[in-house]
């Protein structure tokens, strides 16, 4: 029994990706920030901004825990900031399961975090922050990975099927 779990920065694709891995799969799919919001009933950004980040980032730990500990298997979108912390990077290297870091290059990365409403961490200085990021995270995503796959120039079907062919 393996999970499939995407990691990678925000605005690479892990979402939409993940939902045509799990649907060529036929596996249900977690969606780590979403499942956040289903459970709390708040958005990732009234919660960013009345619990503050650490609050977050429980929850983005108690979801990860979880998908990995279904029985199913499943595919995960796991929240971009999952790496940060130590706990969850062990909780992916212990478990049966095989990680795939999406990676893009942080102006790919720009285009596409302009829509959509779950990145407080954006609201100022956008292209500054995800240079940081980028530079911050990336030995964490490769630490945990098993496999990368670039996104840059790929539709998010061709990046499906790279996903697919790395982990076959
Ligand atoms: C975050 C990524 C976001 C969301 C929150 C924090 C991060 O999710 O969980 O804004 O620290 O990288 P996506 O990776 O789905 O954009």
């Amino acid at each position: 029994m393996t999970h499939l779990v995407l990691v990678g920065m925000m605005g690479v694709g892990k979402s939409t990706v993940g939902r045509l891995v799990a649907a060529e799969l036929d596996r249900p799919l977690f969606d780590s920030d979403e499942m956040i919001e289903q459970r709390t009933g708040r958005t990732v950004r009234e919660i960013w901004s009345t619990d503050g980040e650490a609050a977050f980032r429980t929850l983005e730990t108690d979801t990860l825990l979880e998908a990995l500990a279904e029985p199913e298997e499943s595919v995960i979108a796991a929240a971009g900031g999952v790496v940060l912390s130590e706990r969850n990077r062990e909780a992916l290297a212990s478990a049966d399961a095989h990680v795939v870091w999406l990676l893009a290059d942080v102006d790919v990365l720009l285009d596409r975090v302009r829509n959509g409403m779950h990145r407080p961490l954006l609201d100022d200085d956008p292209e500054g922050t995800l240079r940081r990021m980028h530079v911050e995270r990336a030995a964490l995503y490769q630490e945990v990975a098993d496999a990368v796959v670039s996104v840059d120039h790929r539709s998010p079907n061709d990046v499906a099927k790279a996903v697919l062919r790395c982990c076959a």
